[in-house]
């Protein structure tokens, strides 16, 4: 497909079109992964960064946020007690914190697979050199999540402060792909200044770089960020940017965001429906959950993790999936048959 042929697609706002468009990109994931749906428990485990992105809640910038980092011995409780719920990937998520250092990370990494070898351990800490990212892969990490947010270097500068490059994120994609890791990227739908080119550009970065995962949700504004007073994207374009995914990387791992539970009631369930097939529910303590703010209004169960568990196994029940809870790897990364 051509790139104005993308940009077509994108614009259309025609409701059986784009039905269609989710009933293709639903067949395409069922090939590939059946009606199964990934989970992977979330641990924000710090709200300090060292960035200064102007969508983001938590940028160094704002004053307002009450900072929180969680020790070693937390985070491997959380892990705890998402392992003894069925959980079978932590992905340790948080902001560029200079209060956590690459070999406290790499030896928190260690103590995790020590524990449950055979979990998968997913980092999404932002933009580190290659030898740090080989010392995190060597202390046993298998995936990384790392947005590039938009593939438009001038979009890129609207959005991050000038010390932050396209560049530079896309150089630390390619470094984690040869350091052989699943690796995840994806961008924000609706993002100020946003233009369906940039939409289209996002697709043609996605097609050249085969990521194992994407991760597409809405840029919903925060209130204490230069962007405050921006729209927030739709559900249906960043359900179209979802399928469209699906059909031009048929194998690709793709979650319901919580930015998309976070802008309606279904969100996550429409996404599935979309061709989606991962969701990574909340197993951070519950008193840290309302402080890793990117955006307001963010989804929050409140449930603790069992509970928040067998909620969304029923909701995925509802729209004919089920829930598994395996390692759920790329099926390039299969070791052996799942
Ligand atoms: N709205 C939606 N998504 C956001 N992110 C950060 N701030 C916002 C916001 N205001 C996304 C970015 C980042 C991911 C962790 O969260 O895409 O990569």
């Amino acid at each position: 497909m051509t790139s104005s042929e993308l940009v077509g697609i994108i614009s259309i706002h025609d409701e059986a079109f784009r039905k269609e468009l989710f009933e293709a990109a639903s067949e395409v994931r069922k090939l590939h992964y059946g009606n199964d749906v990934y989970v992977r428990g979330l641990i924000e485990f710090t709200n300090h960064c060292r960035n200064n992105c102007l969508y983001c809640g938590i940028r160094a910038g704002n004053t307002l946020v009450e900072r929180y980092r969680l020790t070693p011995e937390q985070i491997l409780s959380c892990c705890e007690d998402g392992y003894q719920t069925g959980y079978r990937t932590f992905v340790l998520q948080g902001g560029e914190d200079v209060g956590y250092t690459p070999i406290q990370i790499a030896s928190l990494v260690s103590s995790i697979k020590e524990r449950y070898p055979e979990c998968a351990v997913t980092l999404s800490v932002g933009e580190y050199s290659k030898e740090v990212y080989r010392l995190w892969k060597d202390a046993g990490a298998d995936r990384y999540l790392l947005r590039h947010e938009t593939a438009d270097a001038t979009h890129y500068g609207m959005l991050h402060p000038k010390n932050l490059t396209l560049a530079n994120r896309i150089r630390c994609l390619y470094d984690l792909k040869e350091l052989d890791y699943q690796v995840g990227c994806g961008f924000m739908v609706g993002s100020p200044f946003q233009t369906p080119d940039h939409l289209a550009k996002d697709l043609a970065f996605l097609k050249e770089f085969k990521p194992h995962m994407v991760g597409i949700g809405p840029f919903i504004p925060h209130k204490d960020t230069p962007f405050a007073h921006q729209p927030g994207g739709t559900l249906e374009l960043t359900l179209t940017m979802v399928a469209l995914t699906r059909l031009l990387l048929p194998d690709v791992l793709l979650p319901a965001t919580t930015a998309l539970g976070s802008i309606h009631p279904t969100g996550r369930e429409l996404g599935i429906l979309a061709g989606a097939n991962v969701c990574m529910p909340n197993l951070s303590p519950e008193d840290v959950r309302d402080k890793y703010t990117l955006y307001n209004n963010k989804l929050h169960t409140g449930a603790e993790s069992a509970r928040a568990l067998s909620e969304l196994s029923s909701r995925m029940e509802s729209i004919g999936y089920r829930v598994v809870t395996h390692r759920g790897d790329h099926i390039s990364k299969r070791s052996r048959k799942e």
